[in-house]
Protein backbone atom coordinates (compact mmCIF):
# COMPACT_ATOMS: atom_id res chain seq x y z
CA UNK A 1 0.00 0.00 0.00
CA UNK A 2 1.29 3.46 -0.54
CA UNK A 3 0.39 6.48 1.46
CA UNK A 4 -0.57 9.94 0.61
CA UNK A 5 -0.47 12.16 3.66
CA UNK A 6 -2.59 15.30 3.27
CA UNK A 7 -1.27 17.90 5.63
CA UNK A 8 -4.62 20.00 5.75
CA UNK A 9 -5.41 19.13 9.75
CA UNK A 10 -2.21 18.51 11.56
CA UNK A 11 -0.73 19.53 15.46
CA UNK A 12 2.06 21.37 13.67
CA UNK A 13 1.77 24.64 11.54
CA UNK A 14 1.59 23.93 8.02
CA UNK A 15 5.37 24.64 7.36
CA UNK A 16 6.54 22.25 9.70
CA UNK A 17 3.61 19.46 8.70
CA UNK A 18 4.81 19.94 5.01
CA UNK A 19 8.26 19.70 6.17
CA UNK A 20 8.28 16.58 8.37
CA UNK A 21 5.82 14.63 5.85
CA UNK A 22 8.68 15.45 2.61
CA UNK A 23 11.20 13.75 5.14
CA UNK A 24 9.04 10.62 6.36
CA UNK A 25 8.74 7.98 4.60
CA UNK A 26 5.28 9.08 2.94
CA UNK A 27 5.33 8.25 -0.95
CA UNK A 28 3.05 11.51 -1.64
CA UNK A 29 2.36 14.72 -0.18
CA UNK A 30 -1.14 14.93 -1.01
CA UNK A 31 -2.34 18.80 -1.11
CA UNK A 32 -5.91 19.23 -0.65
CA UNK A 33 -6.85 22.41 -2.23
CA UNK A 34 -10.86 23.85 -1.68
CA UNK A 35 -12.04 27.00 -3.03
CA UNK A 36 -15.51 28.02 -1.43
CA UNK A 37 -17.62 26.87 -3.93
CA UNK A 38 -17.15 23.15 -4.75
CA UNK A 39 -16.88 22.48 -0.86
CA UNK A 40 -17.86 25.83 2.06
CA UNK A 41 -14.42 25.99 2.58
CA UNK A 42 -11.68 28.13 1.10
CA UNK A 43 -8.22 27.10 1.88
CA UNK A 44 -5.72 28.25 -0.59
CA UNK A 45 -4.91 30.85 -2.82
CA UNK A 46 -2.36 29.68 -5.63
CA UNK A 47 0.74 32.18 -5.28
CA UNK A 48 0.79 30.54 -1.49
CA UNK A 49 0.53 27.11 -2.81
CA UNK A 50 3.26 27.30 -5.25
CA UNK A 51 5.75 29.00 -2.13
CA UNK A 52 4.51 26.16 0.55
CA UNK A 53 5.31 23.46 -1.89
CA UNK A 54 8.29 24.95 -3.94
CA UNK A 55 11.31 22.87 -1.66
CA UNK A 56 9.47 19.88 -1.60
CA UNK A 57 11.19 17.03 -2.80
CA UNK A 58 8.35 14.02 -2.29
CA UNK A 59 6.11 13.51 -5.24
CA UNK A 60 3.33 15.88 -4.93
CA UNK A 61 -0.74 14.23 -5.15
CA UNK A 62 -3.17 17.50 -5.85
CA UNK A 63 -6.32 16.86 -4.63
CA UNK A 64 -8.46 19.91 -6.43
CA UNK A 65 -11.91 20.06 -4.11
CA UNK A 66 -12.71 22.74 -6.71
CA UNK A 67 -15.57 23.79 -9.38
CA UNK A 68 -13.60 25.25 -12.12
CA UNK A 69 -10.20 23.76 -12.11
CA UNK A 70 -9.39 24.75 -15.00
CA UNK A 71 -7.65 28.36 -13.49
CA UNK A 72 -5.59 26.72 -11.66
CA UNK A 73 -3.64 23.62 -13.74
CA UNK A 74 -1.77 26.00 -15.57
CA UNK A 75 0.26 27.20 -12.15
CA UNK A 76 0.09 24.17 -10.57
CA UNK A 77 2.12 22.68 -13.11
CA UNK A 78 4.94 24.28 -11.96
CA UNK A 79 5.19 22.56 -9.14
CA UNK A 80 5.74 19.44 -11.50
CA UNK A 81 3.30 16.98 -9.59
CA UNK A 82 2.72 13.73 -10.12
CA UNK A 83 -1.11 13.24 -9.87
CA UNK A 84 -3.34 16.21 -10.40
CA UNK A 85 -6.97 14.81 -9.35
CA UNK A 86 -10.23 16.69 -10.32
CA UNK A 87 -13.61 16.13 -9.47
CA UNK A 88 -16.19 14.20 -11.21
CA UNK A 89 -18.88 16.90 -10.28
CA UNK A 90 -16.59 19.75 -11.10
CA UNK A 91 -17.18 21.66 -14.48
CA UNK A 92 -15.62 20.79 -18.12
CA UNK A 93 -14.26 17.23 -16.99
CA UNK A 94 -13.03 16.29 -20.49
CA UNK A 95 -11.21 19.51 -21.66
CA UNK A 96 -9.51 19.19 -17.71
CA UNK A 97 -8.05 15.93 -18.45
CA UNK A 98 -6.58 16.35 -21.80
CA UNK A 99 -5.10 19.89 -20.31
CA UNK A 100 -3.75 17.87 -17.37
CA UNK A 101 -2.23 14.82 -19.89
CA UNK A 102 -1.04 17.78 -21.95
CA UNK A 103 1.43 18.96 -19.43
CA UNK A 104 2.62 15.44 -18.49
CA UNK A 105 1.24 15.15 -15.74
CA UNK A 106 -0.95 11.76 -14.27
CA UNK A 107 -4.44 12.63 -14.23
CA UNK A 108 -7.00 11.93 -11.17
CA UNK A 109 -10.82 11.25 -10.97
CA UNK A 110 -12.70 12.00 -7.80
CA UNK A 111 -16.00 11.16 -7.06
CA UNK A 112 -17.91 12.23 -3.78
CA UNK A 113 -19.70 9.27 -1.58
CA UNK A 114 -22.90 10.09 -3.26
CA UNK A 115 -21.77 10.05 -7.04
CA UNK A 116 -22.32 6.40 -8.63
CA UNK A 117 -18.98 4.65 -10.06
CA UNK A 118 -20.94 4.59 -13.33
CA UNK A 119 -20.61 7.83 -14.47
CA UNK A 120 -16.64 7.14 -14.60
CA UNK A 121 -17.13 4.73 -17.35
CA UNK A 122 -16.52 7.05 -19.91
CA UNK A 123 -12.96 7.99 -17.95
CA UNK A 124 -11.60 4.46 -17.54
CA UNK A 125 -9.34 4.16 -20.34
CA UNK A 126 -8.11 7.28 -20.08
CA UNK A 127 -7.13 8.12 -16.20
CA UNK A 128 -4.54 7.01 -14.16
CA UNK A 129 -6.29 6.99 -10.45
CA UNK A 130 -9.34 7.12 -9.28
CA UNK A 131 -9.74 8.84 -5.66
CA UNK A 132 -12.72 7.40 -3.71
CA UNK A 133 -13.81 9.74 -1.01
CA UNK A 134 -14.80 8.33 1.84
CA UNK A 135 -15.57 11.40 3.53
CA UNK A 136 -17.85 14.10 2.51
CA UNK A 137 -14.74 16.39 0.87
CA UNK A 138 -14.06 19.60 2.89
CA UNK A 139 -12.43 18.98 6.01
CA UNK A 140 -10.26 16.25 7.76
CA UNK A 141 -11.14 14.37 10.63
CA UNK A 142 -14.29 12.87 9.65
CA UNK A 143 -15.59 9.39 10.03
CA UNK A 144 -15.07 6.96 7.29
CA UNK A 145 -18.06 5.59 5.40
CA UNK A 146 -18.37 2.20 5.32
CA UNK A 147 -19.83 1.81 2.40
CA UNK A 148 -17.82 3.35 -0.06
CA UNK A 149 -16.09 -0.05 0.20
CA UNK A 150 -18.18 -1.47 -2.11
CA UNK A 151 -16.98 1.41 -4.53
CA UNK A 152 -13.30 0.10 -4.33
CA UNK A 153 -14.43 -3.88 -4.46
CA UNK A 154 -16.14 -2.83 -8.08
CA UNK A 155 -13.51 -0.95 -9.18
CA UNK A 156 -11.20 -3.56 -8.85
CA UNK A 157 -13.02 -5.67 -10.43
CA UNK A 158 -13.80 -3.54 -13.53
CA UNK A 159 -9.72 -3.06 -13.61
CA UNK A 160 -9.44 -6.33 -13.61
CA UNK A 161 -11.70 -7.52 -15.79
CA UNK A 162 -10.94 -5.20 -18.33
CA UNK A 163 -7.16 -4.62 -18.35
CA UNK A 164 -7.68 -0.63 -17.17
CA UNK A 165 -4.51 0.70 -16.00
CA UNK A 166 -6.00 3.42 -13.03
CA UNK A 167 -4.73 2.48 -9.65
CA UNK A 168 -7.71 3.60 -6.57
CA UNK A 169 -6.62 6.05 -4.31
CA UNK A 170 -8.78 6.12 -0.91
CA UNK A 171 -9.47 9.33 1.00
CA UNK A 172 -10.56 10.34 4.22
CA UNK A 173 -10.74 8.48 7.66
CA UNK A 174 -8.20 6.48 7.04
CA UNK A 175 -7.33 5.06 9.99
CA UNK A 176 -5.46 1.46 10.90
CA UNK A 177 -8.76 -0.69 10.84
CA UNK A 178 -10.33 1.33 7.96
CA UNK A 179 -6.43 0.84 5.74
CA UNK A 180 -6.59 -2.91 6.38
CA UNK A 181 -10.75 -2.78 4.91
CA UNK A 182 -9.07 -0.92 1.86
CA UNK A 183 -6.28 -2.88 1.60
CA UNK A 184 -8.76 -5.99 1.41
CA UNK A 185 -10.89 -3.71 -0.88
CA UNK A 186 -8.31 -3.62 -3.35
CA UNK A 187 -7.31 0.16 -3.05
CA UNK A 188 -3.66 0.83 -3.85
CA UNK A 189 -3.19 4.29 -2.04
CA UNK A 190 -4.16 5.25 1.18
CA UNK A 191 -4.63 9.44 1.69
CA UNK A 192 -4.39 10.11 5.25
CA UNK A 193 -4.39 13.45 7.05
CA UNK A 194 -5.20 13.35 11.23
CA UNK A 195 -4.29 9.89 12.00
CA UNK A 196 -0.62 10.86 10.35
CA UNK A 197 -0.40 14.47 11.19
CA UNK A 198 -2.25 14.32 14.89
CA UNK A 199 0.64 12.63 16.49
CA UNK A 200 4.39 13.42 16.79
CA UNK A 201 6.05 10.49 14.70
CA UNK A 202 4.59 10.74 11.28
CA UNK A 203 6.58 7.86 10.51
CA UNK A 204 5.21 5.73 12.77
CA UNK A 205 2.01 6.30 12.29
CA UNK A 206 2.86 5.57 8.86
CA UNK A 207 4.19 1.94 9.60
CA UNK A 208 0.89 1.51 11.14
CA UNK A 209 -1.24 2.12 8.03
CA UNK A 210 1.20 -0.24 6.16
CA UNK A 211 1.06 -2.99 7.87
C1 LIG B 1 -11.11 15.81 2.86
C2 LIG B 1 -9.73 15.76 2.25
C3 LIG B 1 -8.88 14.69 2.83
C4 LIG B 1 -8.64 14.85 4.30
C5 LIG B 1 -8.15 13.58 4.91
O1 LIG B 1 -11.83 16.80 2.24
O2 LIG B 1 -9.80 15.55 0.87
O3 LIG B 1 -7.68 14.53 2.10
O4 LIG B 1 -7.74 15.87 4.58
O5 LIG B 1 -8.08 13.77 6.27
P1 LIG B 1 -8.41 12.63 7.33
O6 LIG B 1 -7.41 11.55 7.14
O7 LIG B 1 -8.25 13.35 8.64
O8 LIG B 1 -9.83 12.18 7.08
ZN1 LIG C 1 -7.95 14.92 -0.23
Amino acid sequence: MKVSVSYLSSIFDKKNTIRLIDKSSADFIHVDLMDGKFVPKNNFEIKNVLNDLKDTKKPLDIHLMVLNPKRYIDDLSKLNPEYITIHLESNNIEENIKLIKSKNIKVGISIKPNTDISYLEPYYNEIDLILVMTVEPGAGGQRFLFDMLKKVEDLNNIRNNNGYKYLISVDGGINEYTAYKVKKSGGDILVSGSFICHHEYFDERINLLRK
